[in-house]
């Protein structure tokens, strides 16, 4: 029986590109889409982009461009990253929409009829110079457990203690630089506590792993936040109804944006709203979403859904999260790679579509992109294994038999277990194991290259006599191709689409799996898949390779973090973890400051001569000009990196590096021990 199905991934965030952490997202929904309607099932997939919030506005006023502008520009850039990755939407729309403006609204309204919805007042940090109630993400200060300095507003990194802004010990605005004030102010919250019976009851409808199943039952047992929907203008979003000044936060109407693109999408395609989003609906809701936005997902959203009755998501799939080389997707190691650089280098989307999906397996486990692996792995299996069976067959069928497939097939016994394969291969695609899957096409693959190994159709061409044989051989071959591209095409939709025209054939769906593929004219066979150049891949690495400037890291978001407090990225980029090791190999010491003196000609340097103690003296040219006047750091004790290579500057050698401190705020702040500390003493 015909499914119905709507199927969602994500919104992504306008404010940042689109990576390869992001595509194991949109690739894993992207396959089941289409295995979904190869199956002959009545499936959309929708998106959009997810617009509002202060990161937004505050990155468009720093442009000097309007934040409509911004979203507009960052819309264009998403979808033609997606449409390089062949992700296949059937509606890719905005969150800044009238149509999520208008069941935002709406839904807001029915839970506040259903006494949901209470207003509070509460204190928040505000930044008198911008004039701006401040996100968690924007503040930084000291860590109220430990101490530990330049904190973000939500959590330490250092001891990982979770906290409320307003406890942040000597909190500055990553805004403006200026000290935060406590100010009142009124908030909407929306009353999650009361829906705590309903939730528990919808945990145990099936829609969750079992992983996620037990993520909530921790997120019970430690109780239940209401959650706060508003926030103060300015801000980029939705003004609440009868709430003049207040503003929807960006994550309650982020996933309103599901049922906003498909208002939009139902409208233009003459589909019926309601019958898809009504309470007692019939048709299946399934939302992939990545484990960092869980909480969100599966408690919030079907709580909003319930008591504003609206139907319930069937399922909510969640998936881990991508390292690269076994570790963090990181900016100073070229691994944070954008979807636009790897399309860039002529990469083939497809080669990691492929190796994505020989990976997720339709759990929450974090997958690993490991460089080396995908080359050898992509170039074996699909060129070396895949391809190969046509490129050693075609050419004879074209050759020898004017293009034209045998009447009958020699080897039925292995295309029937060909065909027999589709029933188990589909069920992996349906549990969303598609490792599992790719594990059964490559076996048969491995199967069919042993026919033709044994066959030897090269060596039947030569004689005469066998050339009834080798039709049958060549045509038996291109049967098992057939099927292998039949269950490869949900991963490689392109690929797939060159083979049905090379063979011939109207586009593949997956009962064709039961019929042969006999007396039939073929086209010429033109080769259809390169191996990958590892010097691409390094290339298109040392193209993401950046020092580490103050620019949007995307934000790691905890779990913790996500109950109380929303997934905002982040403004400033947490550096990799090292280890003690890496650290033990910085000789830091003390210095003191013999004679400073402008350089001539350079416009941010000052030559500091220093006194390091044992290690005697050095030249070192630091860039702080713009903060120190020569004369007042004579004499002063300070901290250099004495291991660091010697430079040849312009001006001459600089052999270290003194220590400042700067941020996104003005001034630079250069490093002083306590009173006792002498010259040469190893800082560590
Ligand atoms: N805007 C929110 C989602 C709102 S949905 C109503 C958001 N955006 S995001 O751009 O940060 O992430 C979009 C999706 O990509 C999320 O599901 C997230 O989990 C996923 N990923 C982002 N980085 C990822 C990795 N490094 N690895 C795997 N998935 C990742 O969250
Ligand atoms: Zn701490």
């Amino acid at each position: 029986m015909s499914r119905q199905i709507l199927v969602t991934s994500a919104l992504p965030y306008a404010n940042g590109s689109i990576h390869l952490g992001h595509l194991v997202e949109y690739i894993q929904t992207d396959i089941w889409v289409r295995f979904q309607k190869m199956r002959g099932h009545d499936c959309r997939y929708m998106c959009a982009d997810d617009t509002h919030g202060t990161a937004i506005m505050l990155r468009a006023e720093k442009e000097g461009v309007t934040p409509e502008t911004l979203i507009g520009r960052v819309w264009d850039e998403h979808t033609r990253d997606f449409a390089g990755f062949n992700i296949g939407f059937d509606h890719y729309y905005s969150t800044h929409s009238d149509e999520n403006r208008e069941l935002a609204s709406k839904i807001y309204l029915r839970l506040r009829e259903a006494g949901l919805i209470e207003v509070k007042t509460i204190a928040q940090l505000y930044d008198p110079v911008k004039n701006l109630f401040l996100p968690d993400r924007f503040i930084k200060g000291e860590c109220p457990k430990c101490g530990a300095a330049d904190q973000y507003g939500d959590n330490c990194e250092v001891c990982g203690a979770t906290y409320s802004p307003t406890e942040l010990k000597n909190p500055v605005s990553a805004v403006s630089g200026t000290t935060p004030v406590h100010k009142d102010s009124e908030h909407y919250f929306f009353k999650l506590g009361d829906c705590e019976a309903f939730l528990r009851e919808w945990t145990k409808s099936g829609a969750l792993q079992d992983e996620a199943a037990n993520k909530m039952q921790e997120w019970f047992a430690s109780g239940l936040n209401n959650w706060d929907i508003s926030r103060d203008a300015p801000y980029f979003g939705f003004e609440i109804p009868d709430a003049p000044g207040k503003y929807f936060y960006v994550w309650l109407d982020a996933p309103v944006g599901y049922m906003a693109s498909f208002a939009k999408y139902a409208a233009d395609n003459g589909l019926d709203f309601d019958a898809w989003w009504g309470a007692d609906s019939k048709t299946e809701l399934v939302h992939f979403i990545g484990k960092d936005i869980l909480y969100f997902h599966a408690l919030f959203w079907p709580a909003m859904l319930k008591f504003s009755g609206h139907r319930l998501p069937t399922a909510v799939y969640a998936h881990g999260f991508l390292t690269v080389n076994g570790q963090k997707m990181s900016k100073s190691r070229g691994t944070f790679i954008t979807a636009e650089s790897y399309l860039a280098q002529k990469l083939n989307p497809e080669w990691l579509r492929y190796y994505y999906a020989a990976k997720l397996n339709g759990s929450m486990e974090d997958i690993d992109l490991n460089l080396d692996d995908f080359v050898a792995r992509v170039n074996s299996d699909l060129v070396g294994k895949f391809i190969n069976i046509a490129s050693r067959t075609a050419g004879f069928i074209h050759k020898n038999f004017d293009g034209k497939l045998a009447d009958g097939v020699a080897n039925l016994e292995l295309i029937a277990d060909f065909q027999a394969a589709a029933n188990t291969i589909a069920a992996h695609y349906e549990a969303r194991d598609y490792s599992r899957a790719l594990r059964e096409i490559m076996a048969l693959a491995d199967r069919a290259n042993q026919y033709v190994a044994d066959e030897k159709p090269w060596e039947l061409a030569k004689k005469p006599e066998a050339v009834y044989r080798l039709h049958e051989v060549c045509t038996v071959a291109l049967n098992c191709f057939r099927l292998l591209t039949l269950y490869l095409k949900p991963v490689l939709p392109k690929l797939a689409g060159e083979v049905e025209a090379f063979l011939n054939i109207p586009s593949l769906a997956w009962e064709d799996a039961q019929s042969l593929f006999i007396r039939h004219r073929i086209n010429a066979y033109n080769h259809l898949m390169t191996r990958i150049d590892p010097k691409s891949i390094e290339a298109m690495v040392d193209a993401n390779k950046q020092n580490l400037e103050p620019t949007p890291a995307p934000a790691p978001v905890r779990h913790a973090e996500a109950q109380v407090h929303a997934a905002q990225p982040a403004t400033v980029p947490v550096a990799d973890t090292i280890s003690i090791d890496d650290f033990a190999k910085i000789d830091l010491r003390i210095a003191r400051i013999a004679n400073a003196e402008h350089v001539e000609g350079a416009d941010k340097l000052l030559r500091l001569t220093l006194d390091v103690g044992e290690l005697g003296t050095r030249q070192v040219f630091a860039g702080i000009k713009s903060a120190y006047a020569p004369e007042a750091l004579v004499g002063r004790l300070t901290v250099v990196v004495a291991n660091l290579a010697p430079r040849k500057m312009k001006f001459g050698m600089s052999e270290g590096m003194v220590l400042a401190a700067s941020g996104e705020a003005p001034g630079l702040f250069i490093l002083s021990p306590d009173s006792g500390a002498q010259p040469g003493m190893k800082v560590k």
